[in-house]
């Protein structure tokens, strides 16, 4: 359904046509392909085969594209640069063959001060770096559900990890005007937000979203013990879930989502202390697991772990 989504502008249609349909409020692939043939032949003004052909350039733009395994490989050997966002600590990017990976979504968990935030903005401010410092080169999309954000952490981070290339205000600026922060603090704005991703991350060559935390609204609008908001809530975890493995993949970029973990327990293994909290959903939403790298941060050790 979300490839559905997908505007029909960057379908292939005409600029005139799609000026013409957005006028009948048919504006995405998937209002296009409801329509009956009849339908599309009036709010087209097209013949028969035409429409026809139409309705096949727009299946064919939302349909999943297949990929061997073979082009995978060969397109993350060509480029290595844009298959990953390298975080900078050293063992991490080891583990992680080089970083945060583009086209999917990494889940950041720990308990809360564990440092979620702090990675989230450092990631950001890497983002916005030229490819040729290991960066992304891009705007970063930051969507914050607790105020957490600072940007004068950001500019005490960048003035103080990166003290020449941020020797002149000028680069300061940049950074700082490169990165959009929308506070977002209910279920239904976070997802709006979410949904109008696409043209975001078009508009501003976002090549990085971050959403610090996915979950701290779901926990303070769902109440878990009623069995239909459960349902309720995993139904809109999904949702958001597909949007984000739609977008990191059709962009290829890097997804960052963090989510609070309630219990740590000294051998390095993190249990959920409520089964049914919501660091659950993201990793558990189905056809997920693939896409979803998540790393755990512990305060204690300092040791990330990912699963
Ligand atoms: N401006 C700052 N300067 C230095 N340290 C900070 C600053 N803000 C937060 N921290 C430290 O970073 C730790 C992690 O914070 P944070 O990233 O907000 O945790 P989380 O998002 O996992 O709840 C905090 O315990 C705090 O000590
Ligand atoms: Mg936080």
């Amino acid at each position: 359904m979300n490839m559905a989504s997908k505007k029909l502008r960057r379908a292939g249609l005409p600029q005139e046509l799609c000026k013409r349909l957005s006028r009948h409020q048919i504006t995405t692939c998937q209002d296009f392909l409801c329509l009956s043939l009849l339908e599309l032949m009036k709010v087209t003004g097209q013949s028969y085969w035409n429409v026809q052909k139409l309705l096949h350039t727009v299946s064919q733009a939302c349909a999943p594209r297949m990929q061997t395994v073979y082009e995978m490989k060969m397109k993350r050997t060509t480029n290595p640069s844009s298959a990953f966002l390298p975080t900078t600590l050293g063992d991490l990017d080891k583990i992680l063959h080089g970083g945060i990976a583009c086209g999917s979504l990494t889940e950041i968990t720990g308990p809360s001060g564990c440092g979620k935030t702090q990675f989230c903005i450092m990631m950001s401010l890497l983002a916005t770096f030229p490819t040729s410092l290991g960066g992304l080169d891009g705007a970063v999309i930051y969507i914050d559900t607790e105020s957490a954000f600072s940007a004068e952490r950001l500019l005490e981070m960048a003035r103080h990890r990166f003290p020449d290339y941020f020797a002149t205000e000028e680069k300061l600026v940049l950074i700082a005007s490169r990165i959009h922060l929308y506070r977002e603090f209910t279920c239904d704005s976070v997802l709006k937000r979410i949904e109008s991703l696409e043209e975001e991350i078009i508009s501003k060559n976002a090549k990085l979203v971050v959403i610090d935390s996915v979950a701290s609204v779901v926990r303070k609008e769902f109440d878990t013990k009623l069995q239909g908001n459960l349902q309720q809530r995993s139904n809109l975890l999904s949702r958001e879930a597909s949007i984000l493995k739609y977008l990191a993949e059709e962009f290829s970029i890097p997804v960052i989502l963090t989510n609070q973990i309630t219990t740590w327990l000294s051998d390095g293994l993190a249990v959920q202390a409520d089964p049914l909290s919501p660091a659950d959903d993201f990793s558990l939403s189905e056809g997920k697991q693939p896409f979803l790298l998540q790393l755990k941060l512990d305060p204690d050790t300092n040791l990330h772990y990912y699963s």
